[in-house]
């Protein structure tokens, strides 16, 4: 069965965590908070132990895991050939919210990087992250801690609704600072791409690389991060993410509830400050404040723990006011409109 068990964030236990390394070097499965979101971890050179991540998540084959490392020569046992601007971002984000694409060495299975030959690496900043892989001695796999499609976990209560009785051990340090994943970057050729949005914005990499492309991943194309062609982050009601001039989301918004609950619907909002009064009033089952419009960060760190709530609360439909794009608002509305599918309205 499942232990969930509380960790300091700042000066991990020692014993905690050494019995968190003791289950991952018997290749089972441990899942671990980040700065970004919880992850579900196993060791990255065990092909067995990954095969397991895989079943606990009902994750796809073909989407390939992020490998965690807590330090540069682990790093180095993972990659084959540091591109200059691979080195740059090391130099810069590491340990942080930013995962590098860089071609793999033999050590990494092939089920960790779907058969690709490239593998995704980051350095994650969180005390208990760092001193778990640290005492493992061994490069930890992990994909976020939630079912596939489900929303990203940011909380050990997230984790623990979702693996309760598939892993033997969840290490639960609280609510994650950043809240949404890292930015998956690809550094392996030319010009460095995003391939995911996140933690590290488009405006701090453009700073230290220069020009960044972004993978448009077109309909007909195989997009080069496996996991974003997936339905994701969705919580089970239908979800209208509504964006645009203020006011008239919030008109928007309020003529949906009023729809819904004449279908006789539960409807969840979530919205930032500014709306939450006006929103109010018009009485949905649920008003969730994501944070300020003009707070980004506080809207990223918020915002899987709103989908989830919607779920735990049963809406039907949960309507969810946008942010403006830019910085780490790009990230935030990257994980809206793939949680709402087609069912974006920018009005
Ligand atoms: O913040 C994070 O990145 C969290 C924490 C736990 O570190 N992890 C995370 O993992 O979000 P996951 O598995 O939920 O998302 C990994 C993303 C997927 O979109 C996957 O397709 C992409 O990274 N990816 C992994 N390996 C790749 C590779 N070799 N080439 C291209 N994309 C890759
Ligand atoms: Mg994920």
């Amino acid at each position: 069965e499942t232990k969930r068990i509380s960790v300091d964030r700042v000066n991990p236990e020692a014993e905690l965590i050494k019995e968190g390394a003791e289950w991952l070097r018997a290749g089972e499965l441990v899942a671990f908070p980040t700065e970004t979101v919880y992850g579900l971890g196993a060791n990255a050179l065990d092909a067995s132990a990954c095969a397991k991540i895989f079943a606990a998540k009902g994750r796809p084959q073909d989407n390939p895991l992020i490998v965690h490392v807590s330090s540069l020569s682990m790093a180095n046992s993972c990659v084959n050939n540091w591109t200059s601007s691979a080195e740059l971002c090391v130099k810069n984000f590491w340990p942080g919210p930013l995962t590098l694409i860089l071609p793999k060495t033999s050590l990494i299975p092939d089920i960790v990087t779907a058969g690709l030959d490239n593998v995704a690496v980051r350095m994650p900043s969180h005390p208990v992250a760092l001193r778990l892989i640290e005492a493992a001695g061994v490069p930890i796999a992990a994909p976020s801690a939630n079912l596939s499609g489900k929303p990203s976990p940011t909380r050990g209560g997230h984790v623990w609704r979702d693996m309760k009785g598939k892993i033997p051990l969840i290490l639960d340090a609280g609510a994650c600072e950043v809240g949404l994943e890292s930015t998956v970057l690809d550094v392996s050729g030319e010009v460095p791409t995003i391939l995911r949005p996140g933690g590290i914005t488009r405006e701090q990499l453009e700073a230290v690389l220069g020009d960044v492309y972004t993978d448009s991943c077109s309909e007909n194309q195989a997009p080069r991060a496996p996991g974003m062609k997936y339905r994701h982050y969705a919580p089970q009601g239908e979800l209208i993410l509504v964006s645009g001039q203020r006011e008239r989301v919030v008109q928007r918004m309020v003529q949906e509830i009023i729809r819904g609950h004449s279908r006789f619907k539960k409807v969840g909002v979530l919205c930032t400050l500014e709306s939450a009064s006006y929103l109010h009033d018009r009485h949905p089952d649920l008003l969730f404040v994501l944070g300020s419009k003009d707070q980004p960060s506080e809207v990223a760190r918020n915002m899987f723990e709103g989908l989830r709530l919607c779920d735990e609360r049963k809406m039907d439909l949960i309507l969810v006011e946008g942010i403006e794009e830019g910085g780490l608002g790009s990230a935030v509305m990257n994980r809206l409109e793939k949680a709402a599918g087609k069912r974006t309205q920018h009005i």
